[in-house]
């Protein structure tokens, strides 16, 4: 009687543990053919193409899907877990742009914000979650980027974000580390964010040479940006020294002051190397910091996640730019082995400018 009893409890609990998983696991077919997990996720697909399309030229890793990004960080860390500052992740920046671009961190934006204006218009999104979805949209068009999360529902924005919110390269770590902690964000996961800078170059640092990237591959997320940062610099590759500038290992590649000073900080040195050349470790951190940045005040949201493209993904080792091997290496971080890598062969290259910068 005892037994009989209990094996009915357990198949109680096993048909409940069932269903439960069901529910974890619904999928909704939308009229589109596609399948979300929730059924408002479905009238993002046909948004997610016109974005491709209008936006980053049937899907490309260039200037638009690399700006979109830094959008995406200049919008969201105006936010204090103290309360005070803006609105966090809300499209602010594109829709008081006017006031946004007129902060001296937020120079060259205005190219984006113009470009990104008329598409978020003809989409019908808030502008929170245009300038998100376009971010998550635009990394994914690079190869070997994670597939970033997205997450649907922001009201429009109340208010611009107020000034000296964003980090600039020629901020002191200290200070970098003060304001992304006051955002909620960990030293490990600033150094997180700062991977999205192996798709990355300046338009406004050194004004005479726009579109000079940050790393030897800024067409691909990889981990080649963490090496080339502590590689020994050697030369400026525009007009001589700007500010937030620091001594470049290649020409026609340009080093913010703040990577360089990140990168060596005794807080953060380990952080950055680890990440050289383990594509996994950064994706993972990257992914995990992006979806946090990505809701910065932001509530009762959906996960629409799976509108998000599916990146290429890279196979292999990262390696030296030719000429170059780890005799060249600023080794900051002591406990952590480096890790060994092959040069690329021929002659120390000039990295070509993004096009369209
Ligand atoms: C310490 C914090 C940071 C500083 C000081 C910083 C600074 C900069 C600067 C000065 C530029 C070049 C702007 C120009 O001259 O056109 C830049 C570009 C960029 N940043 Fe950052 N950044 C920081 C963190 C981040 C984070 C957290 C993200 C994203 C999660 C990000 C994404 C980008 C991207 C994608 C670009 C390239 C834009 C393009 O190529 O058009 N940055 N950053």
């Amino acid at each position: 009687m005892v037994f009989a009893r209990l094996t009915s409890l357990v198949s109680i609990a096993l048909i409940a543990s069932q269903a439960a998983g069901a529910a974890l696991t619904k999928r909704v077919t939308c009229s589109t053919g596609h399948v979300t997990a929730d059924a408002a996720c479905c009238k993002l697909f046909p948004i997610v193409d016109q974005i491709q399309q209008d936006l980053f030229d049937g899907g490309e890793c260039g200037e638009e899907a690399h700006s979109a990004l830094r959008l995406a960080f200049h919008d969201a860390i105006g936010f204090s877990i103290h309360g005070g500052k803006g609105g966090g992740a809300d499209g602010s920046i594109l829709v008081f742009n006017a006031t946004e671009e007129s902060f001296h961190a937020n120079g060259g934006i205005d190219d984006i914000t113009s470009r990104q204006f008329p598409v978020f218009q003809e989409t019908g999104l808030t502008p929170g979650d245009f300038l998100h979805l376009a971010a998550a949209i635009g990394t994914s068009n690079c190869a070997g980027a994670p597939r970033l999360k997205f997450f649907f529902g922001r009201p429009a924005p109340l208010a611009p974000a107020p000034d000296l919110t964003v980090p600039e390269p020629t901020d002191s770590v200290t200070s970098i580390l003060a304001r992304f902690a006051d955002a909620g964000f960990s030293a490990r996961e600033a150094v997180a964010l700062l991977s999205s800078h192996t798709i990355a170059a300046a338009d406004t640092i050194d004004p005479t040479i726009p579109g000079t990237p940050f790393d030897s591959t800024v067409g691909t997320f990889d981990t080649q940006v963490f090496l080339e940062v502590l590689l020994n610099g050697s030369l400026f590759p525009g007009n001589g020294s700007q500010a937030g500038e620091v001594l470049s290992p290649l020409h026609g590649e340009m080093r913010l002051q703040s990577d360089f000073l990140i990168a060596r900080d005794p807080r953060t040195a380990c952080l950055w190397q680890e990440k050289i050349n383990n594509q996994a470790l950064m994706l993972s951190e990257f992914k995990a910091a992006m979806s946090k940045l990505q809701v910065l005040g932001q509530k009762n949201l959906v996960d629409c996640s799976d509108v998000v493209p599916v990146p290429k993904t890279l196979s292999g080792s990262i390696k030296y730019p030719a000429s170059f091997s780890q005799s060249d290496v600023d080794i900051a971080c002591t406990d952590l082995p480096f890790p060994s890598l092959a040069t690329v062969a021929g002659p120390a290259p000039t990295i070509p400018p993004v096009p369209g910068s």
